[in-house]
């Protein structure tokens, strides 16, 4: 039985995945750029997170919508996957590349796999970082400091430590890289979706997705390895 509601059909959840999509890439072009603010010293860094934290009902309003938007991404994307496979049971390793200036390529089919690996990701990232040492529910003095007087998190500390071993560091990069290829799909999907291209732009659109995607990974990555290398 077909459903009534539009945005339960299948046009509906890859409007829906789009507009998200194109929501959350706002806020990890905000949260990359915020990270750059290491590069000019952790005092900066630590008051630009205290800055945040200091917005109170505005921070957590954020965050709630923030938590709505990746949660309606992430169940629209896989119903959108599993809708493909029932549609079309072909296993995706017998299954070749439209060719072309088809965009089904790897990046498509692995839409799903790099989405997985990023909801993995958020969840270890946000336990170790937001709820780390000096964050919510889990107080501790050696992740505190005072900067002209003013108490706050000493974040920098914590990722300062925590990129100064292989695994983050590493485990960062890869997982960035792994965005890259989502964003660079994910953001001419989302066009699509949204009837913002003409076919006549495709090959625009695309260029311009990947290189947004390409320049958000550069950047995420730019911290880790500037700690591990002892480059800041
Ligand atoms: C090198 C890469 C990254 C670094 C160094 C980093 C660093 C951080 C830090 C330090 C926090 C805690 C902020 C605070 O408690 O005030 C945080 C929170 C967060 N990060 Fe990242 N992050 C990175 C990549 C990402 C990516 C790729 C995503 C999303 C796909 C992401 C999503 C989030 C979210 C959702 C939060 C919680 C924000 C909040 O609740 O206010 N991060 N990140």
């Amino acid at each position: 039985m077909t459903s009534r509601n539009p945005l339960r059909s299948p046009v509906g959840k890859k409007l829906i995945t789009g507009i998200t999509g194109l929501l959350l890439t706002g806020f990890v072009i905000v949260h990359m750029v915020g990270n750059l603010a290491m590069f000019s010293g952790s005092e900066a860094y630590n008051e630009y997170a205290h800055f945040l934290m200091s917005l109170g009902p505005v921070l957590y309003l954020f965050e709630f919508g923030l938590v709505a938007f990746f949660v309606f991404h992430i169940v629209n994307g896989i119903q959108i996957a599993i809708g493909k496979r029932r549609a079309r049971p072909v296993a995706y390793d017998t299954y070749k590349s439209a060719g072309g200036m088809s965009r089904q390529t790897s990046s498509s089919r692995s839409m799903i796999i790099t989405g997985v690996v990023m909801a993995v990701f958020l969840v270890l990232h946000i336990a170790s970082f937001k709820f780390g040492p000096g964050g919510p529910g889990n107080a501790d003095a050696a992740y505190m400091t005072s900067i002209d007087g003013v108490e706050m998190r000493d974040l920098a500390k914590l990722v300062e430590e925590k990129f100064s071993t292989p695994l983050y560091a590493f485990g960062y990069t890869a997982v960035m890289l792994l965005l890259v290829i989502h964003l660079r799909h994910g953001i001419w999907s989302a066009l699509q979706s949204l009837g913002a291209m003409r076919p006549s732009l495709t090959p625009a659109v695309y260029t311009i997705g990947s290189l947004i995607g390409v320049l958000i990974g550069l950047g995420f990555i730019a911290l880790p390895m500037a700690i591990y290398f002892n480059l800041l």
